[in-house]
């Protein structure tokens, strides 16, 4: 019984090993950022539903021609109560077909996350989806949504330099879209087209400033607001070399050929030891 609970326990333990060593980089344009429904929701069958769902339609099939759109329906029948209004976006350097499939994901993880509600948002790492029945198009929103920072670096003046240099970099912007690096350090700011040039500058530059203000000495920081976000990494997540790519899957792979050899090595001893107890008796 006891090698039993130990090979189990042992096999356990490896199984998490595994799914830690395993992690699936967030550099992926699906992986989830965050999300958020409104609390009022609508009764199905009714016009704002079928607002709702023509406006999600909209947006996908918008996102195979442009990287950001928005709208406003009203489908014939339906009051100025249950008019609906959208947005999409993606990540300034995505293609057009990368840009629809990210689109697609967003709609239908939005679709779950937020079934019958009159308001929505979803971000993921290469775009974002936003509908609601309160009309919030060209309105600036400097909400804090999403703040995360990376564990401390301790002080690490190079790499703070580097990280103040990118943060200027972006700041500096006037652009709806910016990537820069230094060194290892990389930034990322966007605001949402919906915005005037000058209401995108005021959200970005309070984005960089809270982000070096909350995440002081971090590795890493995420700063999304209502209508932009500002991001910093040193983990090379914002590479968009095919080179940076290709050295994390052959790493995935690696990492998972040795794991399925350590597995059927301890699957193998664990079926040795189940038939010595079984002989021993
Ligand atoms: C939005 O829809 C909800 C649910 O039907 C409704 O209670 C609310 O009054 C609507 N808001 C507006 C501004 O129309």
């Amino acid at each position: 019984m006891s090698v039993h609970a130990l090979s189990l326990s042992s096999l356990l333990g490896f199984f998490l090993t595994i799914s830690v060593l395993t992690h699936p980089s967030t550099s992926s344009t699906d992986s989830f950022v965050y999300g958020g429904c409104s609390q009022p929701k609508f009764t199905p069958g009714t016009p704002l539903e079928s607002n709702v769902n023509s406006l999600l339609t909209s947006l996908v099939n918008s996102a195979s021609l442009s990287n950001f759109n928005n709208f406003k329906i009203s489908v014939p029948g339906s009051s100025q109560n249950d008019i609906v209004y959208g947005l999409f976006q993606c990540r300034g350097d995505l293609t057009n077909s990368d840009c629809r499939e990210c689109v697609v994901r967003a709609v239908s993880q939005l679709g779950i996350l937020c079934a019958d509600a009159s308001g929505g948002a979803l971000q993921l790492e290469g775009c974002f989806v936003k509908y609601d029945n309160i009309s919030f198009l060209g309105v600036e929103d400097k909400t804090v949504v999403l703040k995360k920072c990376g564990p401390s670096i301790g002080y690490d003046s190079d790499t703070l330099t580097r990280r103040d240099a990118v943060m200027d970099y972006l700041a500096a912007g006037g652009q709806v879209f910016r990537v820069g690096g230094s060194g290892k350090v990389q930034g990322m700011a966007q605001c949402v087209q919906d915005l005037s040039q000058s209401e995108c500058q005021d959200c970005l530059t309070e984005a960089i400033q809270q982000l070096r203000s909350q995440c002081g000495s971090a590795s890493w920081g995420d700063m999304f607001l209502g209508k932009c976000y500002a991001r910093y990494s040193e983990r090379g997540d914002f590479s968009k070399s095919d080179d940076g790519e290709d050295v994390d899957k052959t790493l995935a792979i690696t990492v998972g050929l040795i794991a399925g050899v350590a597995l059927i090595i301890v699957f193998l001893s664990f079926l040795r030891k189940l038939f010595e107890t079984k002989g021993g008796k």
